[in-house]
């Protein structure tokens, strides 16, 4: 059997799933390429037929990224998988994934539908499905807790109708090692051509089993598991990629299986969707967490200092984490800025670099050194953005102390010049929001504002992560600054610029296809 394990990573639709984690296109293809890079064999880009914008992600990820495969999600039904087959029709690699759930509670009290119903749609959809691509994957909801017999000829259909990926979900992170590892040693023996298929293994972890589970999994005969970045996804997220890849490498001895993965990119590919979504892995996170590889104790100390692996089973430079932290100053070039993005990862263009080496500039003026957090967060500032800006921050001023606060503030408006704002609030942020709300007039709902201080010390860098939600939608901001009202701000205006382009979108969607005037929001 193989040794290759194929990485099919789900970040782009399953980790998105996770609550607070939804992405604009932008950001997807942004990831997606991240995700190339660090090697992943598929990716999962989207729903399709979910909503517009997840359409519009897959199509355009599919256009652009060209090595990995490019898989898209769909139900049995007709609709979502030819919604599928329009998204993916531009892919060098196309893959249509399609699912349904097959246990008896799901069958019984979601679908409604019988055992021979669900084999039915099962059949049909694969086949429809081999329409538009000859890569096909097929997927049983709720798998691990759905009877084994029942699974088997679930599997066989989808097998002799032409799937050529079978996966298994551990749909709700119900199983354990041991037991899932026997559901795929039964159905590596009774399904019929199953060995010229591609089994999977896809694990949820509320109970904690995620990684172990997909270990069992492969160990018992699964040659492709899915998995997100810092295990985002559902309640309590999926099999942590950095998690499974890292095991497989560290103790290659163990299971003799490897994966493409350029190890050295885990760390980058973490903290962009880390600034992306604003959701940080807790900071004891294996691999990927801020405490990974940090020794507190004065013994672990003494050990590193004598022989590192008296303490690491790995170097944190083989997942990429960067070794030193080089600090820069006021007197750095763009060079040195240029070169210090490239030694954590990032391979920065002419723009970016512009733009980053600005805001560096007005930093190294507010503090004396800054550390790899810092530019960092310059980096993913929300003005870096490509999201066209709506509303920019021309001036703000906020007094406080008393009883309450108050703001005064100038917005550069798209289409209607500089306007001035008065705020009132019970603190500094929530007066200058609310000369923005006056301003923009929509009624915004705001949810989850996070202050973090990216660097330690007093001169800090803010880092603020909020979400808004406008009109039915959520859109998450963020803004960086040695002020942290400032940051609020930014990161306010960042999530409105998305609801502005958002709304953008939609109207020029609703135009193309005669449904209706396109709406301004008043704006
Ligand atoms: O967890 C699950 O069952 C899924 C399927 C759609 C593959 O995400
Ligand atoms: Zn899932």
């Amino acid at each position: 059997m193989d040794n290759r394990v194929i990485v099919f990573d789900t970040t782009l639709r399953d980790g998105e799933q996770s609550p607070g984690a939804s992405m604009t296109p932008s950001e997807k293809l942004r990831l997606a390429h991240a995700l190339d890079e660090l090697g992943v064999d598929v990716m999962e880009a989207g729903f399709p037929v979910s909503s517009p914008d997840d359409f519009l992600s897959v199509q355009e990820i599919a256009r652009n990224v060209r090595r990995p495969v490019i898989a898209a999600l769909a139900r049995t039904r007709p609709g979502d998988i030819d919604r599928a087959g329009e998204a993916l029709s531009n892919a060098e690699r196309p893959r249509i994934h399609v699912f349904i759930a097959t246990s008896r509670v799901h069958l019984e009290r979601k679908l409604g539908i019988s055992e021979e119903e669900c084999l039915e749609q099962a059949a049909q959809a694969v086949e429809r499905a081999r329409r538009y691509t000859d890569d096909v994957e097929f997927s049983a909801e709720d798998a691990t807790r759905t009877e084994l017999p029942f699974l088997c000829k679930v599997v066989q259909t989808a097998v002799d109708a032409g799937a050529t990926t079978v996966n298994i979900p551990d749909t709700v992170g119900y199983s354990h090692p041991r037991e899932i590892a026997e559901y795929f040693r039964t159905l590596r023996a009774e399904v019929r051509g199953i060995d010229g298929v591609i089994l999977s293994v896809h694990c949820h972890n509320d109970l904690g089993l995620a990684t172990a589970n997909s270990l069992a999994a492969l160990e018992a005969g699964a040659r492709q598991v899915e998995c997100t970045i810092n295990g985002i996804g559902e309640r309590a997220g999926n099999a942590a990629l950095e998690e499974v890849v890292m095991a497989l490498r560290v103790r290659r001895d163990i299971l003799d299986l490897d994966t493409n993965i350029t190890t050295e990119r885990i760390h980058p590919t973490s903290r962009l969707l880390t600034q992306i979504t604003g959701i940080h892995p807790q900071p004891n996170k294996a691999i990927v967490g801020r405490n990974a590889f940090a020794h507190e104790a004065g013994i672990h100390q003494d050990g590193m200092l004598k022989e590192r692996s008296t303490y690491e089973i790995m170097e944190p430079s083989m997942v990429g984490v960067p070794g030193s932290r080089l600090v820069l100053g006021k007197h750095s070039g763009r060079h040195a800025l240029k070169a210090r993005y490239r030694d954590l990862g990032y391979e920065v263009d002419k723009e970016d670099l512009d733009r980053a080496y600005k805001l560096f500039k007005l930093l190294a003026d507010q503090k004396k050194d800054i550390l790899d957090e810092d530019i960092l967060a310059i980096l993913h500032h929300g003005t870096t953005d490509d999201i066209p800006i709506t509303f920019g921050l021309e001036k703000m001023k906020v007094e406080c102390g008393g009883q309450w606060s108050y703001s005064d503030l100038v917005l550069e408006v798209k289409g209607k010049g500089l306007m001035e704002g008065k705020g009132k609030g019970d603190g500094p942020i929530a007066a200058a929001f609310d000369a923005v709300d006056q301003l923009v007039g929509w009624p915004v709902e705001l949810g989850d504002l996070t202050i973090r201080a990216a660097t330690p010390g007093r001169d800090a860098v803010g880092e603020v992560t909020l979400r808004a939600k406008v009109a039915g939608k959520t859109f998450t901001g963020r803004g960086a600054s040695t002020d942290v009202v400032d940051a609020a701000v930014r990161a306010y205006l960042h999530a409105l610029n998305k609801a502005a382009h958002a709304r953008q979108l939609e109207s020029e969607a609703l135009e193309r296809t005669g449904q209706g005037q396109g709406q301004t929001w008043g704006v």
